[in-house]
C-alpha cells in the first residue's frame, strides 16, 4: 500500500476531526458525533472566473493517451493534497456527484442534456438545487481549464469522476474526449432533471429510464454512495453512507441490506444504522432494498464486489457519455492511478 493509500485508511478508520472544537475521536464506535456543525465552505455558488474566462470548443485532436493521463495526475495529486477535506471524506465523493451531475440532466427520447457542453456553468442548471455545492467541485477543477485549455469542461468534469473513483481504489473506467463547451445558454437544461432523495422506488426507476439505465445499471449507479457524504447545507441531508466514505467498495449494499430505522431529527426524512445511529440512507436508497426487482442487484453486489466493480464500470462510463456523438476512432482511454504509477 502507498503511503497514500495508507494515509486515506488511516482517516477513515481511526481519526475524525470536528472542526467546531478541535475535537479528536478515536476509533468507530464514537463515529454518532459525526453529526458535528457544517459550516458551508463556500456560501455563495457563483460562476467562476476562470471557467467563464475558458477558451471555448477544446481542441482534442493530436492529444495522446500521454497527456490525457497528465491531466488525471494532475487532478488526483490535487485530490490527494486535499484528502483531509469536508471532515476526513476528501474530494472523492464530490469529483464523483459532479461528474454525474454534470451527465444526468440526459433525456434519451429528446436526446438533450448530459455532460457534452459543460452546461452547469450556467443557470439555471448552476443554480438547480440538485447542484447545490457543486460550485466547490468546479472550483476544484478550474485550475486545471487554464493549464490545459485544450480540455473542455464536460470532459474536464467527467474525467474528474474517473480520477475521484479510481484513486478511491474503484475499478478503472473507460473514458474518452471529444465533448465541446456551449456557451449558447438556451441549450443550458432546465432544473428539475436531477432525482429527488424523498421519492420512492418508482420514481426512481422513472428518472433512470429517461437517461437510458435499465434496473440493474441503476442500482450499479448508486453503490457510488460508499463514497462521501451528505450536507446539510447542500441538500438538507445529513451524513455519510458508511465509515470508509473515501475508498470505493461495494460497502454501501452490505450496510443497506442491514437495519435501518428513521432518523428522530429536525430535518428531512432518512434512515440512520439500527447499529451504531451514526450512519445514513435516503429514501431512495432505502427504495433499492425495498422494490423486489432493484434488491435482487443489491443482493448482487453485496456478495460480490467484482460483479459491483465491473458494473458500475460499465454503466458510469455510459453516464458520463450519455448526449456525446464521438467519433469512430475515438478511442476510450484508460488510466493508470498514482499509485500504479509509483507517484
Ligand atoms: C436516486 C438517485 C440519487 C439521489 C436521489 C441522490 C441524492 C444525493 C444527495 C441528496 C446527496 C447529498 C449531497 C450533499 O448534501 O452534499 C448525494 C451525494 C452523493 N451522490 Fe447521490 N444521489 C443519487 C444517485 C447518485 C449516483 C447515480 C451517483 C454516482 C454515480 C451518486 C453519487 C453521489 C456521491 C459520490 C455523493 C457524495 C457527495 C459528496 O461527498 O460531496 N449519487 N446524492
Amino acid at each position: 500500500m502507498s503511503s497514500s493509500s495508507a494515509l486515506r485508511v488511516a482517516v477513515t478508520s481511526s481519526k475524525f476531526t470536528f472542526p467546531s472544537s478541535a475535537f479528536v475521536a478515536t476509533g468507530l464506535g464514537l463515529a454518532g458525533l459525526y453529526y458535528y456543525n457544517q459550516e458551508r465552505p463556500n456560501p455563495t455558488p457563483s460562476l467562476n472566473p476562470l471557467l467563464a474566462a475558458a477558451p471555448l470548443a477544446a481542441v482534442v485532436a493530436g492529444k495522446s493517451q500521454a497527456d490525457f493521463q497528465s491531466v488525471y495526475n494532475a487532478i488526483a495529486l490535487k485530490v490527494q493534497d486535499q484528502d483531509d477535506a469536508d471532515n476526513g471524506a476528501g474530494r472523492y465523493g464530490l469529483l464523483t456527484r459532479l461528474a454525474w451531475h454534470a451527465s444526468g440532466t440526459f433525456d434519451k427520447k429528446k436526446q438533450a442534456g448530459g455532460s457534452y457542453g459543460g452546461t452547469m456553468l450556467y443557470a439555471p442548471e448552476s443554480t438547480d438545487p440538485g447542484n447545490a455545492g457543486l460550485e466547490v467541485a468546479r472550483d476544484f477543477l478550474a485550475e486545471f481549464l487554464v493549464e490545459y485549455p485544450w480540455m473542455s469542461r464536460g470532459d474536464l468534469w467527467t474525467l474528474g469522476g474517473v480520477v475521484a473513483v479510481q484513486e478511491a481504489g474503484g475499478p478503472k473506467i473507460n473514458w474518452r474526449p471529444g465533448r465541446q463547451d456551449i456557451s449558447d445558454k438556451s441549450k443550458v437544461p432546465e432544473n428539475g432533471n436531477l432525482p429527488d432523495a424523498s421519492k420512492d422506488g418508482k420514481y426512481v426507476r422513472g428518472v433512470f429510464t429517461r437517461m437510458g439505465f435499465n434496473d440493474r445499471e441503476t442500482v450499479a449507479l448508486i453503490g457510488a454512495h460508499c463514497l462521501g457524504r451528505c450536507h446539510t447545507y447542500n441538500s438538507g441531508y445529513d451524513g455519510p453512507w458508511g465509515p470508509s466514505f473515501n475508498m470505493f467498495t461495494n460497502d454501501f449494499y452490505v450496510r443497506l441490506l442491514q437495519g435501518w430505522h428513521v432518523r428522530k431529527w429536525d430535518g428531512p426524512k432518512q434512515y440512520e444504522d439500527d447499529e451504531t445511529n451514526s450512519f445514513m440512507m435516503l429514501p431512495t436508497d432505502m427504495a433499492m432494498k425495498e422494490d423486489s426487482h432493484f434488491l435482487k442487484y443489491v443482493k448482487m453486489y453485496a456478495e460480490d464486489q467484482d460483479l459491483f466493480f465491473n458494473d458500475f464500470s460499465a454503466a458510469f462510463t455510459k453516464l458520463l457519455e450519455n448526449g456525446t456523438q464521438f467519433t469512430t476512432d475515438n478511442k476510450h482511454l484508460v488510466f493508470q492511478t498514482l499509485d500504479e504509477q509509483d507517484i
